[in-house]
């Protein structure tokens, strides 16, 4: 593993959302400013939090079954194992992954976590989501761009208000794809329980946590222009491949994945 720009400082001082996304999944990685948003979320979103989680294991399952062995994670969040990497590695020992996220506890923790198989490797970059052409960049010398390429962004921008153009950066990213690639993506949402959406909004405001739910219509357009896989873009719990999905259960999140035509 490589990592890059290690010289940035861990602020305790105001929550973070990789660590409030840490407490609810059971982590141990956050401090109490972290824990007093997550504390205040409806009990709902520890559930949430895990059928993303989840959502994401799956599909990596998938892609690395198709034989892709290249990822490009943005938002990575603090390790929580399984990793995208040791999913994808275990199907497809070589693969490389190359990890991204802005908050500088995950960088903290890569360089412990984040070690892949001997042959595979893993990679890391801390960077910002707003700044794509910096993470291509960087990607570009750890990935080759020529051959398909996973890009996912799981549960990433919902931190991101309609201001920030969250479509025009995910398009940017997308556009530097090459055909045969894929785009994994899982979005907040309240759609199935409208009424939390205020609790929650609130929760992640008190903490000045940006936090922008977006509904089915608002997540629709971060596909634009890419074939969805089966099962399309559904809740979380209701993407699987393999096997049928469970009763309809509340996730809080849409998700999908697409094939760069
Ligand atoms: C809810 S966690 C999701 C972690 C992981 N993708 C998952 O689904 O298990 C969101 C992650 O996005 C990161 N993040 C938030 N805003 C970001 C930005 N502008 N650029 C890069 N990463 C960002 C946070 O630091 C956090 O680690």
């Amino acid at each position: 593993m490589t990592k890059q720009s290690a010289g940035s400082r861990l602020d305790t001082s105001r929550p973070h959302p990789a660590r409030v996304y840490d407490w609810l999944l059971g982590g141990k990685d956050n401090y109490p400013v972290d824990q007093e948003v997550a504390k205040r979320l409806p009990p709902e979103s520890r559930l949430s939090a895990l059928r993303n989680r989840a959502f994401m294991q799956r599909a990596a399952a998938w892609l690395a079954g198709t034989g892709i062995d290249q990822y490009l994670d943005i938002g990575t969040g603090i390790p929580t194992s399984p990793n995208l990497h040791q999913i994808v590695q275990a199907v497809v020992p070589s693969a490389r992954v190359a990890y991204t996220d802005n908050d500088p506890i995950v960088l903290r923790h890569a360089e412990s976590l984040l070690a892949g198989t001997p042959e595979g490797s893993t990679d890391y970059i801390e960077a910002d989501v707003r700044a794509p052409g910096a993470i291509l960049e960087h990607a570009r010398t750890f990935l080759d761009f020529g051959r398909p390429v996973a890009l996912s962004m799981i549960a990433l921008m919902h931190f991101l208000p309609d201001e920030e153009d969250p479509c025009s950066l995910t398009r940017t990213l997308v556009d530097a794809l090459p055909s045969g690639s894929y785009f994994v993506f899982s979005h907040g949402t309240t759609d199935e329980h409208p009424h939390l959406a205020d609790s929650v909004k609130d929760t992640y405001r008190k903490g000045a946590i940006p936090l922008r739910m977006r509904t089915r219509a608002e997540v629709e357009p971060f596909f634009a222009g890419l074939e969805m896989v089966e099962p399309g873009l559904v809740t979380a719990t209701r993407w699987y491949k393999d096997s049928p999905a469970p009763a309809e259960e509340l996730s809080g999140f849409y998700v999908g994945v697409a094939r760069v035509p």
